[in-house]
């Protein structure tokens, strides 16, 4: 689970950051650099999406490995 964590933070930065990056291309007038970076930060939330259903099924298959408290 750590390392789900640790990849999902590296996910967060790079949404922040491209975000920002589109943000400054739109302001400087450049649409197509903006679409390629828009194109990258769909890529990222796509990696963190998948992330969070790793990390939503590796914690279901602990819980279901757990003793009971029975
Ligand atoms: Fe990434």
């Amino acid at each position: 689970m750590g390392l789900i964590f640790a990849g999902q933070k590296a996910e967060h930065y790079e949404i922040a950051t491209y975000g920002g990056l589109v943000q400054l291309a739109k302001t400087m007038n450049r649409d197509d650099v903006a679409q390629l970076l828009s194109e990258t930060l769909k890529e990222e939330k796509m990696a963190d999406e998948k992330l969070t259903q790793i990390a939503e099924q590796t914690a279901n298959r602990q819980a279901s490995m757990e003793p009971s408290e029975k």
